[in-house]
């Protein structure tokens, strides 16, 4: 543990491996966030993997401040394929110290960052307001992409010709799915670029469920997919539409909307859900057109801070240097 003394009052502890005392004040946190603002402020796959033991390359940073019993603030670094991850939660009755308790943490982050050769930074906002933007530009990221989640209530009007589809065959469909999936996202940051190890790790998922991940086959080649995912935690159920492509060559014929059709009329028929949900990139016009016209509204918008964090020098200083993020 590296204790760092941030102000007259606050201590900000940098663990990379949460004790069980710090686990259930930060997890504490986390839940007072969740009331207080109706989501969770920490991504959910990446405060298990530190919750259960953390990974190498993964860190919590723990804010504490004298009178207070528990933390005021918490962030989490977390390495990934080709980026880190950044989350933060301040806690709802400090946030009119916000924008100090917010930039000491991620300070402390983006060294940590450096000192491990630094890289590709994202901190992940849900929901964000102009404190966010503020706390982020303070430690010298800026506005990358913001993901519009869309929700509309199911079923939807049954149009025109239905589909030909059929369920993935696990052990079967990996390789032509890859393909598919990565022309077709071929400039996406994260759906971009998958293999088999990602798409393995998503079929051992709990929530994994192959006959709701649907393929549409045409000239005997996979043309497109749509691939759901049921979220039991929330009350209504949603079901999401989690990633939905069509192979470059088969695009502009009808077919992204037939499939999209055809998820949403699946989680409602064979699994009796009445809200859909989906995220998709705010700058990408063409799928964002499609979901808009087939009547989902944003719900909320997540926002991604990036700037790129150089690898320390001995002794160095370091703040991240805020490069142009791919769009879209
Ligand atoms: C988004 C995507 C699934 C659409 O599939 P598609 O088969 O090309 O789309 P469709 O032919 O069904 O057309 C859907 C709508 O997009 C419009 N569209 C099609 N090609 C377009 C283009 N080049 N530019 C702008 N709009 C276009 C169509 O006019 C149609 O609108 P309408 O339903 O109001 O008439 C497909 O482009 C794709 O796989 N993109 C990459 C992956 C992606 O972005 N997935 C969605 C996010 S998860």
């Amino acid at each position: 543990m590296v204790v760092v003394a941030c102000a007259t009052v606050r201590t900000l502890e940098i663990k990379r491996q949460l004790d069980p005392h710090d686990l259930a004040a930060v997890a504490e946190l986390l839940a007072l966030a969740e009331r207080a603002d109706g989501h969770r402020a920490v991504d959910d796959h990446r405060w298990l993997d530190m919750a259960e033991g953390g990974r190498a390359s993964h860190a919590g940073l723990v804010a504490w401040e004298s009178g207070h019993d528990h933390p005021v603030g918490y962030t989490q670094v977390s390495r990934g394929r080709h980026s880190w991850a950044l989350d933060m939660v301040i806690d709802p009755h400090h946030r009119y110290d916000a924008r100090d308790i917010g930039p000491e943490m991620l300070r402390g982050a983006i060294a940590l960052i450096a000192g491990e050769g630094g890289g590709h930074v994202h901190l992940w906002v849900y929901q964000p307001t102009g404190a966010h933007d503020e706390i982020a530009a303070q430690v010298g990221l800026r506005r990358g992409r913001d993901l519009l989640q869309m929700r509309r209530t199911l079923p939807v009007p049954v149009e025109g010709n239905q589909l030909d589809l059929r369920p993935f065959r696990p052990g079967h469909d990996e390789a032509r799915w890859l393909e598919v999936n990565n022309r077709a996202f071929a400039w996406h940051p994260e759906q971009g670029g998958w293999d088999l190890e990602t798409l393995t790790t998503h079929q051992h998922e709990p929530w994994f469920d192959a006959e709701g991940f649907l393929l549409h086959e045409r000239d005997g080649r996979l043309a497109g997919f749509c691939w759901t995912k049921v979220h039991h935690d929330h009350e209504p159920p949603l079901g999401e539409l989690y990633v939905v492509a069509v192979d470059p060559d088969f695009q502009g014929l009808g077919l992204g909307r037939a499939l999209v059709l055809a998820g949403l009329d699946w989680l409602h028929r064979e699994r009796g859900l009445t809200v859909a949900m989906l995220y998709v990139d705010a700058a990408d016009a063409r799928a964002v057109g499609l979901y808009d016209s087939l009547g989902f509204k944003v719900d909320h918008v997540d926002r991604a801070y990036v700037g790129d964090v150089p690898a320390a020098e001995p002794g160095q200083e370091t703040a991240p240097t805020p490069t142009a993020e791919p769009t879209a």
